[in-house]
């Protein structure tokens, strides 16, 4: 059977412009796009699940197809969960790959059924993560290149509260 669903899992801790020319690039490939946040409890976060979804949600309402969700517990699971026939990830540079290609593995001993897609970045992206974006945000610098319009303010006013910041 031909897949229709796709799983976006990451820490969108925030989401930037890479992450959503992945998910606008993986709507083009699947009729449903769901984007999990996945929640680590382990991992220090800055901005909180809900912060997180409600940027995804804010980012992404032009996409047809996307869905916004969370999850505490296994991608493998969730995948099974809504029924996803893909994964998608977005692959920057070499450096990434090593740690894609181990969870890739894992996933798919976990649950045969989905496959991980590898979308390579747009060039532009090439550089681009949130712990990015967050280290030129504190210091004042300029994020407009780096997150999607409609919610830079958001991210700038947030990462400037020194008293929730991480
Ligand atoms: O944006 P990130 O931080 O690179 O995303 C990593 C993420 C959240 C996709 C990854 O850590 C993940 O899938 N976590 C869920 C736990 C899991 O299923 N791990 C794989 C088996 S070890």
């Amino acid at each position: 059977m031909k897949q229709v669903t796709a799983v976006c899992p990451g820490s969108f801790d925030p989401v930037t412009v890479g992450h959503l020319d992945i998910i606008e690039r993986a709507s083009k490939l699947f009729e449903r796009v769901v984007v999990v946040v996945m929640v680590n409890p382990q991992k220090r976060y800055s901005f909180s699940v809900e912060e997180r979804v409600n940027m995804l949600r804010v980012a992404t309402q032009h996409i047809p197809g996307v869905e916004i969700d969370s999850y505490d517990g296994l991608l493998s699971a969730y995948a099974a969960k809504v029924g996803a026939g893909a994964i998608v990830k977005g692959l920057r540079a070499v450096s990434d790959f090593e740690y894609e290609f181990q969870m890739a593995m894992t996933n798919k001993k976990l649950n045969p059924v989905p496959e991980t897609v590898f979308l390579t970045t747009s060039e532009k992206n090439l550089y681009l993560s949130s712990s990015v974006v967050k280290e030129v945000a504190r210091h004042g610098g300029d994020i407009t290149d780096f997150v999607p319009e409609c919610i830079k303010n958001q991210i700038e006013e947030r990462l400037k509260r020194k008293d929730v910041q991480i």
